[in-house]
């Protein structure tokens, strides 16, 4: 698979629209030009027609003397705020990253990336318009399922279907910006609510995992009811339907077997791992009364209760909490680092089998004793051809099960704070599962 490489078109993000900030700070600059409307989406095959493109970014005015608008700095444009907050996230990084890049060749065509990394990925898929490449269905797709059954009864992704070049998860890409919505065209200053999210946030609505419940019947499975935070988990999920993707025997052909990069919610809401017959999995206290926006965008007091848009975890809402009062820092009673203990020995037990490698190239190494000790085990992948270390090179179910959890595990990052029994219930399983003896010193909390 070629390296993720993305071309930014700048002027898509800051093609202009009106200015109009409110207040009477300064004589009013020239407007800046209208902003380009976005493409027309391509119709389908007998689908439904896409759906026009996302607004461009507000552009810059002219020269507005005496400075912004002070309705323009409060919550977003001020010294600290919400999109100062937002550029030192990584959400915006991959836009930055990819300037001066070449193509998007990764989308191009019929491809699934641009769902969750395209500028309009998320607009497309709450209107239901995600492509499929042999007529087959997706169900449940405006609320985010983006696996389906082909004719044939294969297992497969959804494809974008729009065409943008940029990749970016920027304002527009969570937030439904409209003429109604938009304060630059409104010229009307923020007031709490009046800058909607595009993904479905209301008291019933639920988001979609992958995993399906049986075998055969691609449905997903509901994600729980996480108000605001179902915009994170359209995206920061795994990609694969787990009850489809692990059969009875499994061989390992790629470096990129497994799940995709950042399935925090497959281990948040405690569903999404392999789980091994006759054992229940629970789930924990985090997870009962916290989503990702509580911890990963707490409000700001000095900004208007807006939430942060750094998107980093924060320490405040563990100590702000009655239940870690005092945490000096994310290991809070040792947690991350029981889970730590826990990812070295299932990584060293499938790095024995011959299961995990770093390279994205063969031949395919196993790791080295300096990636056996740097703790970065979101960086190990797939050792393809598999087996090579001692292990069966055709994995049983429970076998690749393990290696399944280990990676949603060290790719869905925060050694188990998003989950710390669900977490702890997944390594000790998959150890038993590869090695056949309980971890030493590693429990199961029940
Ligand atoms: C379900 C949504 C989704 C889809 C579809 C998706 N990705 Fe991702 N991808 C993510 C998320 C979320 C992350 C960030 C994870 C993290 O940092 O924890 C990510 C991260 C990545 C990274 C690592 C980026 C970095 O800076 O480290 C690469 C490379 C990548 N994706 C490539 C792809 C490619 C290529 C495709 C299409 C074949 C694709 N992705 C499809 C959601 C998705
Ligand atoms: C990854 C998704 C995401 C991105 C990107 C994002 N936001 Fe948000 N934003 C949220 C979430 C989630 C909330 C909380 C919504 C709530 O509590 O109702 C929010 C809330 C807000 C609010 C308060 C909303 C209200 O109506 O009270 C404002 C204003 C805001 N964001 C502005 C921005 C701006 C400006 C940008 C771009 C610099 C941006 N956001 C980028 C997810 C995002
Ligand atoms: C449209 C898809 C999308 C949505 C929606 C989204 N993210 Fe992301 N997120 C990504 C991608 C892609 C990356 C990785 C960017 C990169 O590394 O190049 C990422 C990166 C992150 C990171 C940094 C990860 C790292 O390893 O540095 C955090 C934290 C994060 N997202 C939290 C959130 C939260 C919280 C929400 C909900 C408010 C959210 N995201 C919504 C796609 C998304
Ligand atoms: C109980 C609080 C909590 C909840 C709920 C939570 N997170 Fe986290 N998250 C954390 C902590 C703490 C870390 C680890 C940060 C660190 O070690 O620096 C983290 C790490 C991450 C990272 C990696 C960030 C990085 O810098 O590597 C991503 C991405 C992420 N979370 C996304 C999510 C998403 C998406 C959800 C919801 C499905 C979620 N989180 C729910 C607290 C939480």
């Amino acid at each position: 698979m070629t390296k993720l490489r993305f071309v930014t078109i700048l002027s898509a993000l800051i093609g202009g629209a009106l200015w109009a900030c409110t207040g009477s700070d300064g004589a009013p600059g020239t407007p800046g030009a209208a902003g380009t409307a976005g493409a027309q989406g391509p119709s389908g095959g007998g689908g439904p027609a896409g759906s026009a493109g996302p607004q461009g970014m507000p552009g810059p005015s002219g020269v507005i003397d005496g400075g912004l608008p002070s309705s323009c700095l409060t919550p977003c444009h001020g010294f600290n705020g919400i999109v100062e907050q937002w550029k030192t996230s990584t959400h915006y990084a991959t836009f930055v990253s990819n300037l001066g890049g070449t193509e998007v060749d990764t989308w191009t065509g019929p491809q699934a990336c641009g769902n969750c990394h395209a500028i309009d990925g998320l607009s497309y898929r709450v209107a239901g318009n995600v492509g499929t490449v042999d007529g087959g269905a997706v169900a449940n797709v405006k609320n985010g399922e983006l696996n389906y059954k082909t004719p044939s009864g294969s297992t497969t992704e959804s494809v974008y279907r729009g065409s943008a070049k940029v990749a970016a998860v920027t304002c527009v890409t969570c937030h439904e910006v409209s003429d109604a919505t938009d304060p630059h065209r409104t010229g009307l200053a923020f007031v709490p609510g009046s800058f909607p999210l595009r993904t479905p946030s209301g008291k019933t609505d639920q988001v979609f995992l992958e995993k399906s419940p049986a075998v055969g019947t691609i449905t997903g499975t509901q994600a729980g009811l996480r108000g605001t935070a179902n915009t994170c988990i359209m995206c920061h999920k795994s990609r694969k339907d787990v009850t489809q993707y692990i059969t009875a025997s499994n061989t390992l052909t790629s470096p990129y077997w497994g799940p995709h990069e950042g399935p925090q919610a497959d281990v948040y809401t405690g569903l999404g791992g392999y789980h091994y017959t006759g054992l229940t999995y629970g789930t924990s206290t985090h997870e009962a009364k916290l989503t990702c926006v509580d911890c990963h965008m707490p409000d700001i007091t000095t900004n208007g209760n807006t939430p942060n848009h750094s998107f980093y975890a924060q320490i405040s809402t563990c100590t702000a909490s009655s239940c870690h009062t005092s945490a000096p820092n994310f290991d809070v009673d040792g947690g991350q680092s029981t889970v730590r203990a826990g990812l070295f020995l299932l990584q060293k037990a499938l790095n024995s089998a011959g299961y995990l490698t770093r390279d994205a190239a063969g031949p395919y190494g196993a790791l080295s004793s300096a990636a056996l000790a740097d703790s970065h085990f979101e960086l190990d992948r797939t050792r393809a051809g598999g087996g090579d270390g001692g292990g069966p090179s055709v994995l049983t179910a429970d076998q690749a099960g393990a290696l399944y959890n280990y990676l949603i595990v060290a790719r869905g990052s925060g050694l188990g704070v998003h989950n710390p029994k669900y977490t702890k219930q997944l390594i000790y399983d998959s150890y038993v599962a590869v090695v056949g003896s309980a971890p030493p010193g590693f429990g199961r909390p029940q």
